[in-house]
C-alpha cells in the first residue's frame, strides 16, 4: 500500500490528490495521497521526522517549501540542483531523495502533443519567454532532451543570462529583449511563455504581441488558469498550433509517480477531465 503526500501551504485546492489517485487507479496500485498543510511557522524538520515514522514512500512539495526543504534532503538529483527547487521527494533506504519534475514534465507534455518535434530537436528554433524558476527548468530539460537552438527573451536581461550560463556544449542560446523577439517571431518553431503574465485574475495581458506569428509555430503557455490564456487565444486566431499549460501539470505528476513507483501511467483522457475541473464544469471526485 503506497503512502504519498503533499506538503505546502495553502494546498486545500491542490489538484495533486486527484491526479495521483487517478494514477494509482490506472496503474492498478493500492495507495493513498494525503494533504499535509503546513502553516509556515510549523517546523518542517519535525514534520519530515514524522513522515519517516509514518512509512511514507514519497511526497510532493509545493509553495512555500520548494526551496526551504533542500537543507533537509539527503540527496538531490541533477534537475533539482540546477533549478534550486524540489517538488518531489522519494524515500529510499530511509533517506530523502529530492527531484524536480517540472522541466522534464514540460518537455514530455510538449512532445506528446507534437510528436514530430522529437525528430527535429536538433533543428528547431525554440524561444523561451521569461527567466524565472519555470524557465530555468524548461531550458535545462530542453537541452537534455537534445534541443540545440534555444533563445531566451526576458524583461530583465541579467535573469536570462543567468539561465543561459547553464548552456551545454553544442547548444546555441541568444539573449533577446521582448521587443526584439516580437519583431522576429516568425523565426521560431516553438514559443514558450513561462511567466505569470495572463494568469487569473489579470487575464487581459500578454507578454508580447503575436503580430508577426506564423501558422507554422507552436505557441505554448505554462499558465493554466485560465486554460486558454489571451496569449493562446491570439495564437489560435492566427492559425498557429497551441499547447496548454495544464498538460504540463499532468506530465510533471506522471514523472513524480514514476519516481515513486517505477510505473509510467498513461494519461489518456486525463487532460480533458482536468480541463473540465479547472473550468469548473466538473467537480473533483476525491
Ligand atoms: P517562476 O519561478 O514561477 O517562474 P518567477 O521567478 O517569479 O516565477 O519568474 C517570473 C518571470 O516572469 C520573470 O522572468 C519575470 O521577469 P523579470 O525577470 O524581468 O522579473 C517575468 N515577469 C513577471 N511579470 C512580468 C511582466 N508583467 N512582464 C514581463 N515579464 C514578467
Amino acid at each position: 500500500m503506497y503512502q504519498f503526500a503533499l506538503i505546502g501551504y495553502p494546498i486545500k485546492h491542490s489538484l495533486s490528490p486527484w491526479i495521483h489517485r487517478q494514477f494509482l487507479h490506472k496503474g492498478h496500485l493500492k495507495g493513498e495521497y494525503h494533504l499535509m498543510e503546513l502553516a509556515e511557522d510549523q517546523s518542517l524538520h519535525k514534520h519530515l521526522e514524522r513522515l519517516q515514522e509514518q512509512s511514507i514512500h514519497g511526497f510532493n512539495v509545493t509553495v512555500p517549501y520548494k526551496q526551504k526543504i533542500i537543507p533537509y534532503i539527503d540527496m538531490l538529483d541533477e534537475e533539482a540542483k540546477v533549478i534550486g527547487a524540489v517538488n518531489t521527494v522519494l524515500r529510499e533506504n530511509n533517506k530523502w531523495k529530492g527531484f524536480n519534475t517540472d522541466g522534464i514534465g514540460y518537455v514530455r507534455s510538449l512532445e506528446q502533443a507534437f510528436p514530430q518535434l522529437e525528430a527535429e530537436r536538433e533543428k528547431v528554433n525554440v524561444l523561451i519567454l521569461g527567466a524565472g524558476g519555470a524557465a530555468r527548468g524548461i531550458y535545462y530539460a530542453l537541452m537534455n532532451a537534445g534541443y540545440l537552438y534555444i533563445d531566451i527573451a526576458n524583461r530583465t536581461p541579467s535573469h536570462a543570462k543567468a539561465i543561459a550560463s547553464l548552456q551545454k556544449t553544442g547548444v546555441k542560446t541568444r539573449i533577446k529583449t521582448l521587443s526584439e523577439v516580437e519583431a522576429s517571431l516568425s523565426k521560431y518553431k516553438v514559443i514558450i511563455q513561462t511567466t505569470s503574465v495572463g494568469m487569473k485574475p489579470v487575464t487581459d495581458q500578454t507578454i508580447i504581441s503575436l503580430c508577426n506569428l506564423t501558422q507554422e509555430s507552436i505557441v505554448s503557455d505554462i499558465v493554466y488558469q485560465p486554460i486558454e490564456t489571451k496569449f493562446l487565444a491570439e495564437a489560435k486566431a492566427k492559425g498557429a498550433y497551441v499547447h496548454y499549460g495544464h498538460t504540463m501539470l499532468l506530465y510533471q505528476a506522471q514523472y513524480a509517480f514514476e519516481i515513486w513507483t517505477n510505473k509510467r501511467v498513461p494519461l489518456d483522457g486525463m487532460a480533458d477531465e482536468l480541463k473540465q475541473i479547472l473550468e469548473g464544469e466538473s467537480h473533483v471526485n476525491w
